[in-house]
């Protein structure tokens, strides 16, 4: 966020690899717009960017009394939230910021500098726990091994270094000899247009598949382990991530081949029980009926998009967090890091 000049600014991720610039919001409105149109994704980025949008709104506001500050900020909130469903960090980083200025004692003034200070220090969060996850994550990465991941959790779904790719890129930058899988991610094709430019820049050798390539090659034994990122944990171990991930995660398992998710706490909801009660996000038909504005289904296809699918944690070999690598039982084990954890 540029703070002086009151706007927030994010790369425009549709325009990737062909394309790289950033855009710029003025109000609340705007964010809400490019999150919903995935101007910006990835599960900690709608967060942060959300909080961004928080910040636009306390300033935007008129407000001359406390209770009309706080009302445009809850509408504001709920305009943010609404955007998309699935990801829990997004809802987490407007309850942390509403419940922050709920708790202000002071002036409107100092109502509306500590919202856009508690939006910035999610946005820090989101960094030192990304490198946490990383130092974590790369022990689980052997010299020689190929990794296989799915869809983007990079810097580009985070506020910097990524989730998965941040485990993978710091397992690279440690001397270790590894190869990565991507999976072109449709309907989307997050994997082809961003997972693979971020690993082209950092230098990872990589080779992209179509997602129905990866079970092929885990059956040769050419997969040593899988690692995603996730939209939501639930307390039970349970993963909301791209859809097509459970699949993913039941071949690995039939393979012997480690499924592994790596989660900030910002994205573990401890407060649902299981994968079951999350909801998944039903997106456009065009997304699987057109590529790049060109059709490639028959006009008037029935079609069914969600984004998103919930992999049941017996698939699940173990969580990457900032607080460590948690393994079963994961209702037990997650609920002790997160009695521990900064949220
Ligand atoms: O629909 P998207 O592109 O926002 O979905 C993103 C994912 O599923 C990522 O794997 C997830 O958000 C983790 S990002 C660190």
């Amino acid at each position: 966020m540029d703070s002086g000049r009151g706007v927030v600014k994010m790369i425009d991720q549709r325009q990737l690899p062909h394309r790289l610039t950033v855009v710029e919001c003025d109000n609340y409105r705007e964010v809400a717009s490019a999150i919903r149109e995935m101007t910006v994704r990835g599960a900690p980025a709608i967060g942060a960017a959300a909080g961004f949008g928080l910040a636009l709104a306390a300033r935007e506001s008129t407000a001359t009394t406390r209770p009309q500050l706080e009302r445009d900020l809850a509408q504001a909130a709920e305009v943010l939230r609404a955007t998309r469903p699935t990801a829990v960090n997004l809802g987490w980083a407007l309850d942390r910021i509403m419940a922050k200025a709920r708790a202000v004692e002071g002036t409107l003034e100092q109502v509306r500098a500590a919202v856009t200070t508690e939006a910035v220090r999610i946005a820090d969060e989101d960094v030192e726990m990304n490198h946490a996850m990383a130092r974590h994550g790369a022990a689980l990465i052997q010299d020689g091994d190929t990794v296989l991941t799915h869809c983007n959790a990079g810097a580009l779904a985070t506020v910097d270094v990524g989730t998965a790719l941040g485990v993978i890129i710091e397992a690279h930058r440690q001397g270790k000899r590894i190869h990565v899988f991507v999976d072109e991610t449709r309907p989307r094709l997050q994997g082809a247009r961003l997972t693979a430019w971020e690993l082209m820049q950092a230098g990872v050798p990589m080779t992209l598949i179509a997602d129905n390539a990866a079970g092929h090659f885990m059956r040769k034994g050419k997969v040593q382990c899988v690692i995603v990122g996730a939209d939501r944990v639930t307390a039970n171990g349970d993963v909301a991530n791209k859809v097509g991930t459970y699949k993913l995660a039941v071949v690995a398992k039939e393979n012997g081949v480690p499924f592994y998710s790596a989660v900030p706490s910002s994205t573990i909801d401890i407060k649902l029980p299981n994968g079951d009660a999350i909801p998944i996000e039903e997106r456009d038909a065009r997304e699987v009926t057109h590529i790049d504005g060109v059709p490639i289904a028959p006009e008037g296809v029935h079609v069914s998009n969600p984004a998103f699918d919930v992999t049941p944690n017996k698939y699940v070999t173990a969580l990457i967090t900032e607080h460590g690598v948690v393994r079963p039982p994961f209702d037990e084990n997650l609920a002790r890091i997160m009695g521990a954890g900064p949220s």
